[in-house]
């Protein structure tokens, strides 16, 4: 797939910046949108004051900021997110908040865009429950999440 600006969301993260160490080191334009709630500035640090490197601090419940981080972006890496089940177990909001709302954000954000109209993004092994594989196959089912 070819792309010109690729923005990833959590790319302070810990999937997302090792995605954006492959983007930056293939010549991408990369830009990264990240509230740094669970990410780290460390993580980004050696890029930020490369020419193909953005780094926005924004909130994904705030659509102006996705907005602002997506301007020129041909496709988005979806990766942020409560990546900790557990917490989002016990306050169902937090899932509520980071995984659903988020990810809507960003889509509508990307509907109404000019030209963002490709997005990867990254399931979870939560999908599969208390699967009896592990490592768990992709295709291995029945799927029977026990979380949000
Ligand atoms: N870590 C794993 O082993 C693993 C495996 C499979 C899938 N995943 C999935 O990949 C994704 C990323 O996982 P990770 O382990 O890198 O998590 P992570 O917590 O390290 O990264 C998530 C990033 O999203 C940012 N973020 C959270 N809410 C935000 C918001 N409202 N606005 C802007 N930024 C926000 C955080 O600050 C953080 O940098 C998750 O969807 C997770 O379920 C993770």
């Amino acid at each position: 797939m070819k792309f010109n600006r690729v923005l990833v969301t959590g790319g302070a993260g810990f999937i997302g910046s090792h995605l954006v160490d492959t983007m930056m080191n293939r010549g991408n334009e990369v830009v990264v949108l990240d509230n740094l709630r669970n990410g780290m500035l460390k993580n980004a640090v050696r890029w930020l004051n490369h020419p193909n490197f953005r780094f926005v601090k924004g909130d994904m419940l705030k659509p102006a900021d996705i907005k602002n981080a997506m301007d020129g972006c041909d496709i988005v890496f979806h990766l942020a997110a409560n990546a900790d089940v557990r917490v989002g177990v016990s306050d169902t909001r937090v899932d509520y908040e980071q995984n659903f709302l988020v990810t809507y954000n960003l889509l509508e954000t990307m509907r109404k865009s000019d030209g963002c109209r490709s997005i990867v993004f990254t399931s979870t092994s939560a999908v599969y429950g208390e699967a009896k594989v592990v490592p768990t196959p992709e295709d291995y089912g029945p799927l029977k999440p026990i979380s949000l």
